[in-house]
């Protein structure tokens, strides 16, 4: 028997809710301790993540994010080895020490290197033999005025004789004094028969002082999600992303409370050992349970919450997003598995009602869609500049995965698109989204907002956020009063 209509529960969002203020000893926004976990072993200093999407998230973003003390996902809508090439990028791109720098040999071309410097990100390749002895050091510099790229990079290089070296167990103070007094970027780290053990550079110091909350390994490098499917190549996916150093894995399922998605985390967990994995999404309290249960080191909360998402439209299924998260942290409450706040971000007064929810964290998609830091050029319409948004789900990206899976050309790719569109019901769109700027003013704003959020309810941290913060229902009349109204607007 079905609920008669005076039994159903009411679903409630962001906007449906106001923080009631209580007493605040919380001097200054400043005193707001915002530290939470992502997933059970990663701690962040910012609750904030970058979705994955394939205009939100690849190594850009992640890096940016991981400075500012958040983390990104990167997405899966690439080949095996596009993503991995995207996660090494962000473990590269600063460490205390890179353990593993990129190398060439002699023989190599200038054309290769500066190849190499260009796709990888880095400022410089050191050449070594056979046997990974230091043969020298190349840099951009010491090849951008050279005319033929196809001449040797050992003629070239700063050979081994004039370069500046250390032994592998250097201190960083020593180290950053040598790179300093030598006026020199990189200081390549020798073992004892000479052989590479690791490289410093200035610029990773540099920013070590620039970002002192930056989410970091235990190395020293920026921490970095990736997603995997739950069919075909996601255990080999899985797998090479985790060699290439991913911090966590991101089951990504539109759908996460399904056998697929739970086979899939247990097939991981079982497969690769000791892994962080992140699954979703789900929008219940027994969706919640079930992926804890099968492993999930935090679940990703949100059915048709996103701001490109029309799958309640389509399917009619969904929760709001403000009673699945209330739902699911009541679920997950127990286990002590972090909560993800999927989608539905539009203001920073929402990341503040979702952690007060039980969230952990928030994952923001079409927000950050409009950064420079997302993937893809900015697009001009009439003297305005956007960024472009779409769902996973949409058709524009369905096209784009079958054409880049199928990797067909010319006619052929006329075929995919129209079969694509004949078979698909998308859940998705696609849309233009004012150009923002740089992502550490988005999230400057979202911290802030989230900070005053805290001491309008008393709380120190996020934990306390929880416990003390108190919710109240809003007529739509209500909602109005909330926003600028009875003005003619100017900014
Ligand atoms: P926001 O609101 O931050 O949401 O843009 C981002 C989240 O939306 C989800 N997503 C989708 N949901 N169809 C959906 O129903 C889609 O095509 C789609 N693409 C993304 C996803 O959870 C993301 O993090």
């Amino acid at each position: 028997m079905k609920d008669s209509a005076s039994d159903l529960r009411v679903g409630l969002t962001f906007d449906d809710v106001l923080l009631v203020p209580k007493f605040s000893d919380v001097k200054s926004r400043r005193d707001a301790d915002t530290r939470t976990y992502f997933s059970r072993g990663i701690r962040l200093s910012v609750p904030i993540v970058s979705a994955n999407m394939d205009t939100v998230t690849e190594s850009t973003m992640a890096i940016a994010l991981a400075r500012l003390g958040g983390i990104g996902v990167i997405h899966r809508f690439l080949t095996i080895e596009e993503q991995v090439s995207e996660v090494l990028k962000v473990k590269r791109s600063e460490g205390v020490v890179i353990e593993d720098p990129i190398t060439l040999g002699p023989e190599a071309t200038v054309g290769q290197a500066l190849g190499i410097i260009k796709d990888r990100e880095v400022g410089g390749i050191v050449i070594v033999d056979g046997s990974k002895k230091v043969l020298g050091l190349v840099t951009r510099r010491d090849m951008t005025l050279e005319d033929s790229m196809s001449r040797k990079v050992k003629e070239v290089m700063t050979p081994r004789s004039k370069l500046v070296v250390a032994g592998k167990g250097v201190s960083m103070d020593k180290a950053k004094e040598m790179l300093h007094a030598n006026k020199i970027e990189k200081l390549p780290l020798l073992d004892a028969k000479g052989r590479l053990a690791g490289l410093v550079t200035s610029k990773d110091i540099m920013k070590r002082k620039e970002f002192p909350n930056a989410t970091k390994d235990s190395k020293g490098r920026l921490r970095v999600a990736a997603a995997v499917g739950v069919k075909g190549d996601h255990l080999e996916r899985s797998r090479r992303l985790l060699d290439a150093g991913a911090d966590a894995l991101v089951v990504d399922i539109a759908h996460g409370h399904s056998a697929y998605a739970i086979e899939t985390l247990r097939g991981i967990k079982r497969e690769l050992g000791e892994v962080e994995v992140v699954a979703g999404n789900v929008a219940t309290a027994k969706g919640a349970q079930d992926l804890i249960r099968a492993g999930a080191d935090a679940v990703k909360v949100g059915v048709g919450s996103g701001s490109i998402c029309v799958t309640r439209v389509v399917t009619g299924s969904g929760v709001p997003q403000l009673t699945a998260i209330l739902d699911s942290a009541a679920g997950a409450a127990d286990s002590g598995v972090p909560i993800i706040g999927d989608g539905g971000v539009r203001n920073p007064g929402d990341v503040t009602k979702a952690i007060a929810a039980g969230a952990s964290t928030v994952m923001i998609g079409s927000l950050f869609a409009g950064t420079e830091e997302s993937p893809g050029p900015t697009i001009l319409r009439e003297g305005v500049r956007y960024k472009l948004t779409r769902g996973m789900a949409s058709l524009a990206a369905t096209v784009d995965r079958r054409v880049r899976e199928t990797k067909t050309a010319g006619p052929k790719e006329d075929e995919v698109i129209e079969e694509v569109i004949e078979e698909s019901v998308p859940e998705g769109v696609e849309g233009l989204i004012p150009y923002k700027g740089k992502v550490e003013e988005v999230v400057r704003q979202l911290v802030g907002g989230l900070r005053s959020g805290m001491s309008y309810s008393g709380a120190h941290d996020l934990a306390e956020l929880r416990k003390k913060s108190e919710f109240m229902r809003i007529t739509s009349a209500g909602h109005k009063e909330s926003l600028p109204h009875d003005i003619q607007k100017v900014v």
